[in-house]
C-alpha cells in the first residue's frame, strides 16, 4: 500500500486510534475519555469528556511563540483600507469584544447572530463568540431582510452584531435597514445590536436596542475575557444551508471535532505552516470563510487574509500583488473566480513575485478543465481541487500532499479524504456500486468524522430525515451530489441531486427562490431551476405562471414585469438569489399527479433531451418552455 492508501485505511479501520492522535495537535484543558461515542446513530460525539476552546487554540495558544506575527490582515479595496493585526493585537480585539457581548448579556450558549461585511470586527466576534462559549450564525451579508429574518428566527440570537453597511465594486450597500427590516419580520426579537459603524453611510439608531461596537470598546480597552473551557460537543456554531425545501437549515457544530478536523486538515490537505500566511478569498457567509478565513489558518498559527472587494478592482492583479506583498504560500478560492480572472490581462498575472505560493486550491463549485488548465499554465503552481459541503466543514474528497504527493486529474476533487468512508450508492436501491465509472449517490457511511455537522439546530428529526433516510434501506448520509470513481478511486462529481443549485459558488435552494417570487402579487405559480453558464457555473432561470396576463401586451410589459419579479427577490433574498431571467408561461410542465417537472425544464433550457415525459400532464407546457428559450 501507498502512504496515502495506508493513511486512508487506518483512519477508517482504527477510527479512534486515528483521531487519538490527530487529537494532540490541539490544546485541551482536559483530556477527551472517549474519542467518539456512535451508540446512538447517526449522531457522532467526538472527543467526549474533553474540554477545550476554539478561540484559544486559534489565537491565545500562539501568543507564547508568535505574539508579534501578523494574525489577521484585514484588506478593503473598496475602503482602501490595510489592517494587520499581530496575535497580541487580534487577542485584545477579542477580549474586547466579548467583554462586549457579555456585557450585553451574552452567556455560553446563547446564540449570536453575526450578519457583517468582509471586515476585521466581523473576525472578532466570531472569535468572542468561541472564546465565551456562545454559539455564532453568521449570515452571508449579500442577503437581504427575507433570508436574514428566517434566520433570526430560527435561531433566537440574543445579540445580533452587524454594521451600517458593505460596499461591493465602489456602491455602499446599506446593511443597517436591512436588518431592522428583518428584525420587524421576525416573531423573535434580538435583545440588544451592536453595530459596527464604518461611516459608509448614516445609521438609524434604536435607542435602548442599538449599541455601538465604538463606544463598548472603548469602555473595555483593558478588560480580561478568560476562555470559557466548553465540552467537545459543545456546539461552537450554526451555519444556514439550502436544501430542497424553502426552509433553510442550521448546520450545528461542534467545538473539539471541529478544532481536531481543522488542524488536521491543515496539515494533511494544505500544507499550510505556522508563521506562513493563508489567502481564502471567501466569505465570512459561507463555510469556507469559517475554516478556512478564520478558524483552519489561525488554529494553524497561520496569518489570515480577509479581503474586502472585488477580484478584478483596481485591476485583476489584486490578489496576486497580496501573495506578493504577504508572502501567502497556500491560497484558497472558487472556480468562479478564476473564470472571471480568466477575462482580464494575462500579464497580470506576472506582474507580481508569486515564488512564495505552493499551491493554490479551488472549491465549492465543478472545476471545469479548460479553466483548471488555465490557471495551472498561468500560474506554474499546482491547483488542487477539493470537493465538500457546508455540512461536513472541510473536504470529503481532495488529495492530502501532506501525507503523500499526489498528482492531481482535472476534472476531479480527488480522492476520498481520511476520516470519510465514501461510497457511490444506487439511488433506487441502495446497493454499493464499487465497479469503475459507475454513476451513483455520493454517501458517506457513519460515524461522519470530526468537525461535521452534528445535527440540524434544533431539529434531530430532520437530520436524521433529510441527511440519513435518503437512500433506501439504510441509514447511510446523502450528499445529495451524483458522482462516479475511476479505476484510481479519483470521483468526478456530476452534479445534485436535488433542488439545490451552485451560481457562482454559492449554494441556493430553487425552492426558496420559487417562494420569493411566487410573493409577487401577479404571480401564481414558477419554477426555478438551474441552468449551465459559461462564467457562474449555473444561474438560476425563472418560469413563473401570471395571474392576470392582460397587461402582458408586449415586451416592454413583460420586462417591467420581469424587473419586478427580480425586485421582488432581491428585496427577500438579495441580488445573489436573483434569477437571470425571469420567462412568463401559460402553464407549467407537471406530472399527473401535480409534481413539477424541474429535470425537463432544466433539461430543455441547456438544449438536452428532456428525457422520459410519459408521466407528464399537458406537453404543450414543455413546448411553452422550449419556445420561450429560444
Ligand atoms: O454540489 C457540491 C458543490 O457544492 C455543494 C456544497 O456547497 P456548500 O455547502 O456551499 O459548501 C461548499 C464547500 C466547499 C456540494 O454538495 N461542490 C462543492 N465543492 C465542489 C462541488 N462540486 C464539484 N466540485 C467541487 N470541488
Amino acid at each position: 500500500m501507498t502512504a496515502y492508501a495506508d493513511f486512508y485505511r487506518r483512519s477508517i479501520d482504527d477510527r479512534d486510534g486515528f483521531w487519538a492522535e490527530e487529537a494532540k495537535a490541539i490544546d485541551w484543558q482536559t483530556p477527551p475519555q472517549q474519542v467518539c461515542d456512535y451508540s446512538n446513530p447517526p449522531f457522532a460525539r467526538w472527543f467526549v469528556g474533553g474540554t477545550t476552546n476554539l478561540c484559544h487554540n486559534a489565537v491565545d495558544r500562539h501568543l507564547a511563540t508568535r505574539a508579534d506575527q501578523a494574525a489577521l490582515i484585514a484588506v478593503s479595496t473598496e475602503t482602501n483600507t490595510e489592517r494587520v493585526y499581530t496575535f497580541t493585537e487580534l487577542h485584545a480585539e477579542v477580549q474586547r469584544m466579548a467583554a462586549a457581548l457579555k456585557e450585553l448579556g451574552v452567556q455560553k450558549g446563547d446564540r449570536v447572530l453575526i450578519y457583517m461585511p468582509m471586515i476585521a470586527e466581523a473576525a472578532f466576534a466570531m472569535l468572542a463568540c468561541a472564546r465565551i462559549g456562545a454559539i455564532h450564525s453568521v449570515v452571508f451579508g449579500g442577503f437581504a431582510s427575507g433570508s436574514l429574518a428566517s434566520r433570526i428566527e430560527d435561531s433566537e440570537p440574543k445579540v445580533i452584531v452587524s454594521s451600517d453597511g458593505g460596499s461591493r465594486g465602489g456602491k455602499v450597500v446599506e446593511y443597517k435597514p436591512l436588518l431592522d427590516e428583518a428584525i420587524k419580520l421576525s416573531s423573535y426579537k434580538p435583545s440588544a445590536v451592536l453595530l459596527a459603524d464604518r461611516k459608509l453611510c448614516a445609521m438609524n439608531i434604536v435607542a435602548g436596542r442599538d449599541h455601538l461596537w465604538k463606544a463598548l470598546r472603548e469602555k473595555h480597552l483593558n478588560t480580561v475575557v478568560p476562555c470559557e473551557w466548553v465540552e467537545a460537543t459543545h456546539p461552537s456554531y450554526t451555519l444556514y444551508t439550502s436544501g430542497t425545501t424553502g426552509k433553510p437549515k442550521g448546520v450545528q457544530r461542534d467545538t473539539g471535532g471541529y478544532a481536531v478536523a481543522l488542524a488536521a486538515s491543515m496539515k494533511h490537505i494544505y500544507c499550510g505552516n505556522a508563521g506562513e500566511t493563508y489567502f481564502s478569498t471567501s466569505d465570512i457567509g459561507w463555510v469556507v470563510g469559517h475554516s478556512y478565513i478564520i478558524y483552519g489558518p489561525l488554529i494553524a498559527g497561520m496569518a489570515t487574509i480577509m479581503y474586502e472587494g472585488l477580484p478584478i478592482r483596481p485591476d485583476g492583479g489584486i490578489w496576486w500583488s497580496l501573495v506578493e506583498k504577504y508572502k501567502v504560500t497556500v491560497m484558497f478560492s472558487a472556480p468562479t473566480a478564476v473564470r472571471v480572472l480568466k477575462k482580464q490581462d494575462p500579464a497580470l498575472l506576472t506582474k507580481y513575485d508569486l515564488s512564495s505560493l505552493r499551491a493554490l486550491f479551488l472549491a465549492g463549485e465543478p472545476l471545469d478543465e479548460p479553466t483548471a488548465q488555465w490557471i495551472s499554465d498561468s500560474l506554474k503552481k499546482p491547483i488542487i481541487d477539493n470537493y465538500w459541503q457546508t455540512e461536513t466543514g472541510w473536504p470529503i474528497l481532495g488529495i492530502a500532499n501532506g501525507v503523500e504527493h499526489k498528482a492531481s486529474k482535472f476534472g476531479s476533487p480527488g480522492v476520498a479524504m481520511y476520516g470519510y468512508d465514501v461510497q457511490l450508492l444506487d439511488e433506487n436501491t441502495g446497493e454499493r456500486l464499487t465497479g469503475a465509472n459507475q454513476k451513483g449517490v455520493v454517501a458517506i457511511e457513519g460515524p461522519l468524522p470530526p468537525g461535521c455537522m452534528q445535527t440540524v439546530w434544533r431539529d434531530d428529526a430532520r437530520f436524521i430525515n433529510t441527511y440519513w433516510k435518503s437512500i433506501p434501506g439504510k441509514l447511510v448520509y446523502s450528499t445529495f451530489d451524483w458522482g462516479v470513481r475511476d479505476e484510481d478511486g479519483y470521483f468526478f462529481i456530476l452534479g445534485r441531486t436535488d433542488d439545490v443549485i451552485n451560481v457562482a459558488g454559492h449554494r441556493l435552494g430553487t425552492r426558496e427562490i420559487e417562494e420569493a417570487i411566487s410573493s409577487h402579487p401577479n404571480i401564481s405559480e414558477v419554477a426555478v431551476v438551474g441552468v449551465a453558464d459559461q462564467l457562474k457555473g449555473q444561474v438560476a432561470v425563472a418560469f413563473a405562471v401570471v395571474r392576470d396576463a392582460s397587461g402582458l401586451v408586449d415586451e416592454a410589459a413583460r420586462a417591467k414585469l420581469e424587473a419586478e419579479v427580480m425586485k421582488v427577490v432581491d428585496n427577500t433574498i438579495g441580488a445573489v438569489g436573483r434569477p437571470a431571467r425571469v420567462r412568463f408561461v401559460s402553464v407549467l410542465p407537471k406530472t399527473r399527479s401535480g409534481k413539477l417537472l424541474r429535470r425537463a425544464i432544466q433539461a430543455v433550457c441547456e438544449g438536452r433531451d428532456a428525457g422520459d415525459l410519459t408521466t407528464m400532464e399537458d406537453p404543450a407546457a414543455l413546448e411553452q418552455i422550449r419556445d420561450s428559450v429560444q
